[in-house]
């Protein structure tokens, strides 16, 4: 029997990709470098799979361009790449891989958030350019965890895994998401209480048309001038610009970015500058074990797809209504 036609759109962990080979004519994107438009829309010719990265564009166009494209398949717990709604309406099934990354993420949050807030990446730069003389009272002083209020913006997996770490570092929790219950000691507030009241703050919410530039020159005003923010959600939930305006202006005291908008951010960029601001670049899922599990539950949906079957992880269930 045929195997299915399949365009994996880069070299995935092992993991994933020898479930793939065994039940699919796979062709999977050689470079390290995504595919462009026009190759993405080459390797989807009469595919009935797609395996795809939070890097690749999936519109309607995509998905039109095999009638016989039955699954879209991404290797990510977010899908704002991917048309949801082109996608229902086409009665195609769109797979992520929620889960897998939850620790990995939340562990990354905490990290930035310490480096920022104990200025780790601004010490480190001071060893290497020799400026190290001695020890000194009052060199790169930082914030103090313990006692302090972390506020936790969008209190989904990611987000009340972060709490469940701030407990072991008796920092008080508070969250602002409509959508959850308190967990982990955390309690609900107000966005604007969120704002105001927090040292530290993070960000876990998806990127939508309600999410998009939700940290803007308003939100930002709130903080206080000691506030960390630390973003591992999507780039644009946070408005660059009025970032970079308010840690110019020392109006809040440092930011850890996981994720930018432009993703990726060009070197020359202005935040770049600013030694409040750390940027990583999109590391929150990246340990081994992590992205192999992601890769093998992208399979598992790509494969449940192609022969018909629920996904075991659908983020447009509608599709089966
Ligand atoms: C990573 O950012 C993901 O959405 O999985």
């Amino acid at each position: 029997m045929q195997k299915p036609k399949v365009f994996v759109t880069r070299r995935i962990p092992e993991k994933g990709l020898s479930l793939v080979r065994d039940f699919c004519d796979a062709e999977i994107w050689p470079d390290e470098l995504p595919p462009s438009r026009e190759a993405l829309l080459r390797g989807l010719d009469h595919v009935d799979g797609l395996l795809s990265l939070l890097t690749d564009r999936i519109d309607s166009a995509a998905m039109d361009v095999s009638s016989n494209l039955r699954v879209i398949s991404n290797m990510a717990v977010g899908v704002d790449n991917v048309d949801l709604a082109a996608a229902t309406a086409r009665r195609i099934p769109v797979g992520n891989t929620p889960g897998a990354l939850t620790d990995a993420t939340a562990d990354m949050t905490f990290a930035l958030m310490m480096a920022a807030a104990r200025r780790i990446v601004e010490g480190e730069r001071y060893v290497r350019e020799g400026k190290w003389k001695t020890w000194s009272p009052q060199l790169l002083l930082g914030a103090d965890f313990v006692g302090a209020t972390w506020g936790i913006l969008g209190f989904g997996r990611i987000g009340q895994a972060v709490a469940k770490r701030a407990q072991g570092f008796d920092l008080s929790v508070i969250y602002y998401d409509p959508a959850a219950s308190p967990a982990f000691g955390a309690s609900a507030v107000s966005m604007e209480e969120l704002l105001r009241t927090s040292d530290f703050i993070s960000v876990h919410v998806p990127l939508t048309a309600e999410t998009h530039h939700m940290i803007n020159a308003e939100t930002l005003r709130l903080m206080k001038p000691t506030a960390v923010l630390v973003n591992t959600a999507r780039g644009p939930v946070v408005d660059p610009n009025a970032l970079y305006a308010a840690l110019k202006a020392n109006q809040i005291f440092a930011a850890a970015l996981d994720v930018t908008e432009p993703e990726p951010m060009p070197a020359d960029h202005p935040l770049l500058e600013l030694p409040n601001c750390l940027v990583v670049p999109h590391l929150g899922s990246a340990s081994k074990q992590t992205r192999d599990q992601m890769a093998y539950l992208a399979a598992e949906n790509l494969i449940a797809g192609l022969r018909g079957e629920r996904l075991p992880h659908c983020a447009n269930p509608d599709v089966y209504a």
